[in-house]
Formats: structure tokens, sequence, C-alpha cells
């Protein structure tokens, strides 16, 4: 066998573009320049960009504090990491991740100044949640390069990415995703363009039952979490990863999923709505179903 006809090994990617630096674009930042990619960063603008680095020294600095990470790693991380408020800073780029806000003007609004800086091959993944990733895909030009790559929240500790083919996505582009998520270090599951993708398709319906239980007083809110815990094994028990997901978030997941679905289990329950009137978003606004002014906040 000649080197003519031998398959050419795909080699990894070096430069990675991240557009928007805050709570997932500043965690997929730093897991990829933990990979060994230089990450260019696309911002609005200066301050955006500072928040983003900051919230990614906390993270740096608590892993040196648990002696998980030595101070030499830690500043060749940071270091590989690019803050830019200008679309020409990503000229290069062999990979583009989109996770600026769930809106898809705003999503429009950021590809159109991308596009025309990065070759028409360049993949492009949306880390979108509940848009359709088919949807997003007719915002480019060569719809075939783009594919849903959704990661979890914290980026840094959740192993799982889902890739999410759009009706129009080229194989070669699920492909370059697939061996990217390796690169990373991450496990890849390929789902469907549907609402909830496969991870939220099956949380939602979920947290909804605790919360019903919870209203209809088949238990206490705690006994409700340490019965899934104890009973099922899970780490956290539904009702606490509800106030820690946010119970804002929750309902606007749940509510849009419930739209396009039409399928009752992910309607959000009247509890839901009541509490989010009452402000009562969760752990970071002191109050959900549990009440945390004794916690400090993280
Ligand atoms: N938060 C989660 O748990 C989670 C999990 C999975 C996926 N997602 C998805 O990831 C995406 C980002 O979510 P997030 O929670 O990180 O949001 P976020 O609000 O924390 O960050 C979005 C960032 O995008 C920036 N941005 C807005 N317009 C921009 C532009 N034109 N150019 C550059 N940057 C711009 C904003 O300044 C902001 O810093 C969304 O699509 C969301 O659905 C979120």
């Amino acid at each position: 066998v000649t080197t003519d006809t031998a398959v050419a090994e795909v080699e990894p990617i070096e430069r990675v573009a991240v557009l928007g630096f805050g709570a997932m674009g500043s965690g997929i930042a730093q897991v990829c320049a933990a990979a060994g990619c230089e990450v260019s960063v696309l911002e609005t603008d200066q301050k955006r960009l500072d928040i983003g680095f900051e919230r990614i020294d906390l993270f740096l600095d608590r892993s040196i504090q648990l002696g998980k990470l030595s101070l030499a790693r830690s500043k060749e991380i940071r270091d590989a990491i690019h803050g830019a408020t200008s679309p020409g800073d990503l000229a290069g780029s062999e990979l583009i991740i989109e996770a600026v806000f769930e809106d898809l003007n705003v999503k429009n609004a950021v590809f159109d100044v991308v596009a025309p800086v990065v070759g028409e091959d360049v993949v492009i993944a949306t880390n979108t949640s509940a848009l359709s990733v088919t949807g997003i895909a007719a915002l480019v030009p060569n719809s075939a390069r783009v594919a849903g790559f959704h990661f979890f929240n914290p980026v840094q500790l959740m192993n799982l990415v889902e890739i999410i083919p759009a009706e129009t996505s080229a194989p070669e582009t699920v492909a370059t995703l697939g061996r990217f998520a390796e690169q990373i270090g991450k496990s890849a599951v390929i789902t469907k363009d549907r609402p909830g993708f496969l991870v939220n398709r099956i949380l939602l319906p979920y947290i909804n039952q605790a919360l019903q239980a919870y209203d209809d007083g088949i238990a206490t809110g705690e006994d409700i979490d340490r019965a899934v815990e104890l009973g099922l094994g899970y780490p956290m028990g539904p009702l606490r990863l509800a106030d820690m997901i946010g119970l804002d978030v929750h309902y606007h997941a749940t509510d849009a999923a419930y739209r396009q679905l039409q399928q009752y289990p992910f309607a959000p329950p009247p509890v839901l709505a009541r509490l989010v009137e009452a402000g009562r978003y969760g752990r970071k606004t002191g109050r959900g179903i549990y009440d945390y002014a004794e916690e400090p906040l993280s």
C-alpha cells in the first residue's frame, strides 16, 4: 500500500472561535483551551470579556486550591484564550462554536458579521438549548456545515455533549464534531433536532412531575428529594436541581417544549408559574422551593 491510497489522518483542530463569553461560552472556551486549542472569544464589548475572564479565573483558582491543577497549567490554559470584540480577529479559525443569547435575531446578527471572515467550509456549531438547529443553520451561507453541539452547565464538569444534525447538515459536519468532542474529552450522543433534544426531553417532564407532587402535598419538598436520591441513586433530588437550574429558566424551557410538542408532561405545573411570578427563581434569588437565606450563594 502506498501513501497515495492510505486514508489521510484528520489533524486535530487547533484554532477555535467561541461566540459569546457568558456562562456557557466561558466554560466552552476553557475546555477547548485545556485540550490544547488556541481559542478566540468574541463578545460585544470589553466589559463582557472581562466578566468572562473573571469567571474562568475563579474556576481555575478553585481547581488550584483543590489540588486538581498546577499554577503553570492554569496559566497555559488562560494564555490560550484570547478576547476579541472585532469579528476580524476570528480569521483563520477552524471551528466556530456559537453561544450567544438564546434569541434567533441575536444569533442571526452575530453570524452576519462572523460568516464573511471565516471560510464557507468552516464548521459552525450552535450550543442552542431550545431553538431549532435547522432554523439556525438556515441563517448562514452553506447550511451543510452547521450542526448543534449542546454542552451542559458547568461545561468544565459535565462530560456529555449532544450532537444535533440539522436537516441540512452534511455527514462530514457531524463527523468533525464527533472527533472534536473526543479531542476535548467529552462523550457525545447524536440526537434528532426535536424540542429538548435528548437530555432535556427527559429532564423537563421529570422536574414537572416532582413539582406537581410537591404542590399536591404527596410529600414534603425535602422528602421528595431524599426519596429520589436514596430510591433512584440520583446525586441530587429534582427540586434542589430545579432551584439550581433556576425556576424561571425551567419555566421558559418547559413552556417552549410544551408549545411545540403539545404533550402534557411538558406543560408548566401551576405551582411553577406562581413561584416565578413571586420572583422565587431558586438559588440565584435566595429562594425557590427552598429558602437559601442562610446559605451563601455560589
Ligand atoms: N446556561 C445553560 O445552562 C445553558 C446550557 C446549554 C446551552 N445553553 C445555550 O447556550 C447559549 C448561551 O447561553 P448562556 O447561558 O451562556 O447565556 P449568557 O447570557 O450567560 O451569555 C451569552 C453571551 O452572549 C453575548 N453576546 C450577545 N450578543 C453577542 C454578539 N452579537 N456577539 C458576541 N457576543 C454576544 C452576551 O454579551 C453574553 O455574554 C444559549 O443558546 C443557551 O440556550 C445554555
